[in-house]
């Protein structure tokens, strides 16, 4: 599991609750989650559900909506905000990984002044965001990526 998402979760929620992931892949972190006895959920591309268009989750609301390294792909990352806060209960968490526009192995146009607008112009408060160096020691990978991290939750 994402071991920062599992961090997250651990310092934010006394007990489990109900997760949707934006963008699963294959749904290793939803499986994870699920393990800790959350109930949580996931969408991608691969299931019919294009994250560049409006998607209201039909277990909506969440206790905590995430993403990893999906926004950095979207032509319109915006949408994936909004999504993220329709889908979410009030005093519910974000949570999103996505790689740094300063990231050579990443590919991505984001940063952290781009993604907290974003954020905060969507309703979202208590923003934090933030930058790490992080060695991906995965076979064929085996490189640093520069995290782009972001936090915040809805009123
Ligand atoms: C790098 S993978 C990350 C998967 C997973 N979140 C993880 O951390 O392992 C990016 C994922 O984004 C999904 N994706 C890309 N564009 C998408 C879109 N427009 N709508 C929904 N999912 C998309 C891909 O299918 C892929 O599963």
């Amino acid at each position: 599991m994402n071991e920062y998402l599992e961090q997250f979760v651990k310092n934010k929620f006394l007990k489990p609750g109900k997760a949707l992931d934006l963008g699963a892949g294959k749904f290793f972190d939803v499986a994870c989650l699920n393990q800790l006895g959350w109930k949580a959920f996931g969408v991608d591309i691969k299931t019919r559900v294009n994250l560049e268009k409006p998607y209201l989750s039909p277990r909506r609301p969440f206790d905590l909506v995430y993403s990893n390294y999906v926004i950095q792909k979207l032509k319109k990352p915006e949408q994936l905000i909004k999504t993220a806060y329709q889908n979410l209960k009030p005093k519910g968490w974000l949570f999103i990984h996505s790689f740094d526009k300063s990231d050579k192995n990443g590919n991505s146009k984001i940063d952290k002044k781009q993604l907290s607008g974003l954020l905060v112009n969507n309703g979202f408060v208590g923003v934090q965001c933030k930058v790490f160096n992080f060695y991906d020691n995965e076979l064929g990978h085996k490189h640093w990526h520069k995290i782009l991290e972001v936090t915040a939750y809805k009123e």
